[in-house]
C-alpha cells in the first residue's frame, strides 16, 4: 500500500494535527543542538501531550521522548503498510486517554496478507506509583523511599509483528523512558530492545539483523552490543522449555549513564535501526512458497511465544497487575493464532530441529 493511501486512511484520525507546521529541534547523534527536526505532521494521531505544551518545553526529555516515539511509530507503520498487499487491509489507529493522566496511540493491523497481526503501540503516561510498584523498583536497586506513593512519568513505544509466511520472522521492539519523583529529586532511566523470532533459520538474515543493531550500539559505546546482546539472550529465556524465545537482538534496562542526552541519543539510534534491521527480511521472504507443515511449525512456535509473554515478560506482567490498565493493548503482542500439540518433537536432521538447536544454545552471530 502506498504512503498516499496511508495518509488518506489515517487522516480522519486527527484533522488538527495538520494545523501545526512548526518543527522541534532535538539532539542528533553528532551534534548537541538543533539539526534533528521532527515533523509532527506525519504522526498517526495527535500527540498525547498537547502540542502547545510540548512546544513550550522543547528541550525537556519528556518532550523529546514523546516526539521520538510518535515519529518511530509513524515511520514503522508506514514501512509496514508499504509491504502489505491486501488492499483493503490497513492499520487501525486508536488514540486513547487515561483518566489518571496521559494516554496512548495503539495501531493494529490484523488479518493482512503479509502481516497476520502487527501492533505498534505508543504510550505517554503519568500518575502515581503505588507502594507495591515502588517496592519492585527498590528490588531492582533503585534508591527510592519505602511504603510511599511516588509521582511518575513513562513514555514508550512497543511493537510486535507476526507475519503470515513462516519464512518471515517475528520482530519485537520496545523503547521506553521512565521518571520517578522523590521529593525534589527526579530519578530517570531508559530501557528497551529489539529481538527476532524466526520459525526457520536463515543465517544471513540473522546476521543482517544483528549487524544493524550492533551498528546502532557501536556508534555510542563499544561495550553496548556485547552486553545488551547477552542481556537479550538471558531475558528471552523460556526457562521451563530450556529454549530462548528467538535468536535475540539487544535488550537493556535501567540505563542512566553517562547522562540523559547521551542515553537518549543511543535510544534514538536503536529506534532508527528497527526498519533497516527487519524490513529487508520481510521483503526477501514474504513471497516465498510454504507448505502446510511449515505453517503448522510456525503455529507451534507461536505457542512458545505466548508462553514467554504470559509467564515471564516484565512489561506484560506489569501491565496485567496495574489497576485500570488497558488489557487489549497489553495483550496485543499475542499472535492471532497459535497451537499446542502434545509431545511434539521435530525429527533429527530437519530444519525444524536445526532451529531448536539454535534456540537451546544461543550463539554469537557476529564474530
Ligand atoms: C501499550 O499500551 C498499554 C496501555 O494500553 C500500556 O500499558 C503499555 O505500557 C503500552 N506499551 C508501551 C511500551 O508504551
Ligand atoms: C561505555 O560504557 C561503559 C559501561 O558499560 C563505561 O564504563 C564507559 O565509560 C563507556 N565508554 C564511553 C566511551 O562512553
Amino acid at each position: 500500500m502506498s504512503c498516499d493511501v496511508l495518509v488518506l486512511l489515517l487522516s480522519p484520525v486527527s484533522a488538527c494535527m495538520y494545523l501545526w507546521t512548526g518543527k522541534f529541534a532535538t539532539k542528533s547523534e553528532q551534534l548537541v543542538g538543533e539539526d534533528l527536526d521532527m515533523d509532527s505532521s506525519k504522526f498517526l494521531a495527535e500527540t498525547i501531550t498537547p502540542l502547545e505544551e510540548l512546544r513550550e518545553k522543547p528541550s525537556e526529555m519528556r518532550t523529546k521522548m514523546e516526539l521520538l516515539i510518535m515519529e518511530a511509530q509513524a515511520d514503522f507503520v508506514q514501512a509496514l503498510e508499504a509491504l502489505e498487499t491486501k488492499s483493503e487491509q490497513h492499520f487501525h489507529v486508536d488514540r486513547w486517554l487515561r483518566p489518571e493522566g496521559g494516554g496512548g496511540v495503539t495501531c493494529i493491523c490484523q488479518d493482512g496478507e503479509v502481516f497476520e497481526k502487527a501492533g505498534v503501540n505508543v504510550s505517554v503516561v503519568n500518575g502515581v506509583l503505588p507502594p507495591s510498584a515502588v517496592a519492585q523498583m527498590r528490588a531492582r536497586g533503585k534508591q527510592l523511599p519505602e511504603g510511599r506513593t511516588l509521582p511518575f512519568f513513562a513514555a514508550g513505544i512497543s511493537s510486535v509483528i507476526h507475519p503470515v509466511n513462516p519464512h518471515v520472522p517475528t520482530v519485537h521492539f520496545n523503547y521506553r523512558y521512565f521518571e520517578v519523583q522523590d521529593g525534589d529529586q527526579v530519578q530517570w532511566w531508559f530501557g528497551g530492545g529489539t529481538d527476532l523470532t524466526p520459525y526457520y533459520l536463515y543465517v544471513d538474515d540473522v546476521v543482517h539483523f544483528h549487524s544493524a543493531l550492533k551498528a546502532a550500539c557501536d556508534r555510542h559505546n563499544l561495550t553496548y552490543y556485547p552486553k545488551f546482546k547477552k542481556w537479550c539472550d538471558d531475558y528471552f529465556h523460556v526457562v521451563h522449555r530450556g529454549e530462548r524465545r528467538g535468536v535475540g537482538g539487544i535488550f537493556f534496562d535501567d540505563l542512566d549513564t553517562p547522562d540523559p542526552e547521551s542515553v537518549f541519543a543511543f535510544v534514538h539510534s536503536c529506534s532508527q535501526s528497527v526498519i533497516p534491521s527487519y524490513i529487508p527480511l520481510v521483503e526477501k521472504r514474504a513471497s516465498m512458497p510454504y507448505s502446510g507443515e511449515e505453517r503448522l511449525w510456525q503455529q507451534l512456535r507461536r505457542g512458545r511465544y505466548v508462553e514467554f509473554n504470559l509467564i515471564y515478560d516484565r512489561g506484560t506482567k506489569f501491565g496485567l497487575y496495574t489497576p485500570g490498565a488497558r488489557i487489549e493493548s497489553i495483550l496485543m503482542s499475542l499472535p492471532l493464532t497459535a497451537r499446542w500439540e502434545y509431545m511434539h518433537e521435530p525429527t533429527e536432521g530437519t530444519r525444524e530441529q536445526e532451529l531448536l538447536e539454535i534456540l537451546r544454545e544461543p550463539r554469537d552471530w557476529i564474530l
